[in-house]
């Protein structure tokens, strides 16, 4: 897995047209959740196509103190989930990132206790669990705060009808976990619909699992006594595939992302055409080693690249993971665009960055208005979480100049070999 030393700074020189053909990582967050789930059974699992990123390296820390084995070799991840001894994730790990509050709905189903501090993660707004708890509960959990962690309980979990006040994506994900070994029937309605959510429900499925609608808003589970391995593969990372994409478009270049799949880029795609962009899904031949068929999606502008208005919301709506590397590339479209972001209170760090740059942004609320186009200046900034992160990288690829990036830690948590494929697109990035 990649790591990162602290001082390590990504230093770019911007003006160079992105050109060519990359390939993008499986998801980082789909295979966050895999590799979660692969704490539902002691059988053997192996998952492909996982991203060599820190945070999937942290996850396997977790599932390793838990006692769980787990291998990596390359892409590929086996695990066998001998676990029992111990119910509760270690706190510091838990701490590290978002993503391990997983541990929860698997402990909780297979073993009737789960236990986790606080998740981590970004600092991009409130980060509530009550959906988690409120369906743990709904399951027939007993969950509090003891001391530093939360734990949940239940002699026996049962099938329940659950609503979720917010289709939150881990929630979801966490309840369906444990809802797969409870007996009889659950059916959650206001489910998050993310294709990473439908991954996680078609892994369970190859695992043993009943699950019907996942990837829809309404998911039911026909709660099964046991699961067995699986061989599986990630699905690739529509955030960085969307985030090259746009990097493609900001520097007017003409680049083609393999692995950007056009069904799951339907608000990215929508709003890139309204600007004036060009953008071509395209399928590569079946490999013959494999036969494993890629697709892929070009973007060049088809002329004026034009402003545009959008609201970063659950999927399919814009994704709000998105909605910071958008706002970098606007900053080169012609008029006043206007971003509304409508998931977290606060996602807009790296406004301050940009402007530092000399983007025109002014934010109002939870809205962001970017005058452009607008020559930008290189400079040094800093990271300030993986997303506005990604801003920054595309906003130094526009500028004129050299920009040093700093806390680039953040950076590397999602995109893997960042500089490497930049490079291979034919731009001016070194890292030291
Ligand atoms: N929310 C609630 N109650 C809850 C949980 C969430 O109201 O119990 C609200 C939050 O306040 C927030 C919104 O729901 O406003 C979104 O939170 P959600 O729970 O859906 O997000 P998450 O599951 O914690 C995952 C991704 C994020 C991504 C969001 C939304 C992982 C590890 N993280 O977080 O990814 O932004 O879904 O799509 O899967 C990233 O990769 O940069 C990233 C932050």
């Amino acid at each position: 897995m990649t790591t990162t030393a602290a001082t390590e700074r990504l230093i770019i020189r911007g003006g160079h047209p992105l050109r060519g053909r990359i390939a993008v990582s499986g998801s980082k967050n789909a295979a966050l959740y895999a590799v979660a789930a692969t704490l539902l059974t002691a059988e053997p699992m192996t998952l492909r196509n996982v991203p060599a990123i820190a945070d999937i390296g942290e996850m396997a820390e977790l599932l390793r103190d838990l006692g769980a084995s787990v291998e990596v070799d390359g892409e590929i991840m086996r695990v066998e989930a001998h676990i029992g001894e111990k119910t509760a994730a270690d706190p510091e790990r838990a701490a590290s990132l978002r993503a391990s509050f997983l541990v929860m709905g698997p402990l909780l189903g297979r073993l009737g206790e789960a236990a986790c501090a606080p998740p981590g993660g970004d600092v991009i707004g409130s980060r509530p669990l009550d959906v988690h708890f409120a369906g743990f509960r709904a399951l027939g959990a007993v969950v509090q705060r003891e001391g530093p962690e939360y734990v949940a309980r239940a002699s026996k979990l049962r099938g329940a009808r659950i609503f979720f006040d917010y289709p939150s994506v881990l929630g979801t994900v966490n309840v369906i976990f444990a809802a797969v070994l409870a007996e009889g029937m659950t059916t959650i309605v206001n489910a998050a619909a993310e294709p990473e959510v439908a991954m996680a429900c078609d892994l369970l499925n190859a695992m043993g699992a009943r699950i019907e609608g996942g990837g829809n808003n309404t998911v039911r589970i026909e709660g099964v006594t046991s699961l067995h391995g699986a061989d599986f593969t990630i699905i690739p990372d529509r955030i960085e595939a969307g985030t090259y994409l746009l990097a493609g478009v900001a520097t007017d270049g003409d680049i083609e992302v393999v692995g950007a799949v056009p069904d799951h880029l339907d608000s990215l795609v929508a709003k890139l055409r309204e600007a004036n962009v060009l953008v071509e899904p395209f399928t590569l031949p079946a490999q013959a080693s494999s036969g494993r068929v890629d697709v892929g999606i070009r973007v060049r502008r088809g002329g004026r690249f034009d402003a545009v208005q959008l609201q970063a919301v659950p999927y399919p709506g814009f994704a709000t993971d998105l909605h910071a590397p958008m706002a970098a590339a606007l900053t080169q479209a012609h008029g006043v665009s206007i971003i509304h972001e409508r998931v977290y209170d606060n996602r807009m760090n790296y406004v301050s960055e940009l402007r530092f740059m000399g983007a025109r942004m002014t934010t109002g609320g939870q809205s962001v208005m970017i005058e452009g186009p607008t020559a930008l200046i290189g400079t040094p900034v800093r990271a300030h979480d993986v997303r506005a992160g990604a801003a920054v990288v595309l906003a130094a690829l526009c500028a004129d100049g050299e920009t040093t990036i700093r806390d680039i830690t953040h950076i590397d948590r999602g995109y893997a070999d960042l500089d490497v494929r930049l490079r291979a697109l034919g731009a001016d990035v070194s890292r030291r």
